[in-house]
């Protein structure tokens, strides 16, 4: 399938089972307009419903940017009402976070603004080039976050760090991004996507459904107090133990050879 705001690959660069997404507007330093939201959708529906794919890199094109932020040209002459009427940003997040059960990682390259901060807080995590920065400038546009970054950053870094930056619309380098757990690493520029590659191939080459409990269980530690959480832990645990990939699993560590998954 081809789209016009980005380019979808899988098995990408050889990798079995990986999904590659690159945000394709390199001129507007990768700005996410609504075409990129339908885009995206499309791509991710893709993914989502592809069993043959395990795991989904997301980043931008060019060395400038993985995204800039949302469409500024776009929404300023938008009128209000009309973003209230359509709840606008809404299906950023219940589209292409919610549905995606499957583990995907933000190989972020350059400017993650605004839009592109949130987008890529809503992966699973963040691997980041050493020339990343990131940001929260909507204060500069008169406006504020609107696609999880009050949220999200503030759950990633704490209070105060994302108070700051919001409040001044400050950029954080790559460096400050990793001391604060924002990303998981700092790679050279040129090593970025072969680093999220490989990593998206590992957690591809692991048992599929475990792979998605294992994803759920995390993200429920944000919603969930910690007895609610250790009982959803436990009971999925559980079911995984009826898996076919279990028996697998637990048979191929005693026989001392690779597992093979069924992803049941
Ligand atoms: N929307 C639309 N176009 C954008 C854009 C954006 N968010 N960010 C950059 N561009 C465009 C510029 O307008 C410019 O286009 P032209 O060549 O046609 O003028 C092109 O990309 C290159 O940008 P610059 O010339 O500005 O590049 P720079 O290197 O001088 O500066 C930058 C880079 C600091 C990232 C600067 O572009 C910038 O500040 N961008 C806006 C960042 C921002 O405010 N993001 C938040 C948007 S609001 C939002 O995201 C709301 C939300 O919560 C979802």
């Amino acid at each position: 399938m081809t789209y016009e705001t980005i380019i979808h690959e899988t098995n990408a660069q050889g990798h079995d089972g990986v999904s590659l997404i690159t945000l394709n507007r390199p001129k507007a330093l990768n700005a996410l307009s609504s075409q990129v939201l339908a885009d995206l959708t499309c791509a991710f529906a893709g993914y989502n419903s592809d069993d043959s794919q395990r795991c989904l890199v997301l980043t931008g094109s060019g060395e400038k940017a993985f995204a800039a932020g949302a469409d500024i040209k776009e929404m300023s002459d938008k009128p209000a009402a009309d973003f209230y009427l359509d709840d606008f940003f809404a299906p950023w997040t219940s589209e292409v976070v919610k549905k995606t059960r499957k583990p995907w990682i933000a190989a972020v390259n350059g400017f993650a603004l605004g839009g592109g901060c949130e987008l890529a807080m809503m992966a699973d995590f963040i691997i980041a080039s050493d020339n990343a920065k990131f940001g929260q400038p909507e204060i500069n546009l008169g406006v504020a976050p609107g696609m999880g970054g009050s949220q999200r950053l503030t759950r990633a870094i704490g209070k105060s760090k994302a108070m700051e930056m919001c409040l001044t619309g400050r950029m954080m380098g790559a460096e400050e991004a990793e001391r604060a757990n924002l990303v998981v690493r700092v790679v050279p520029q040129a090593d970025l996507l072969a680093d999220a590659l490989k990593t998206a191939a590992t957690i591809a080459s692991k048992p599929p459904m475990a792979a998605i409990a294992n994803k759920e269980m995390v993200n429920a530690a944000f919603e969930m107090t910690l007895d609610q959480g250790l009982i959803m832990e436990r009971r999925i645990f559980q079911i995984l133990t009826a898996s076919e990939d279990k028996q697998e699993g637990m048979a191929a560590f005693i026989e001392k050879r690779e597992g093979q998954w069924k992803g049941r």
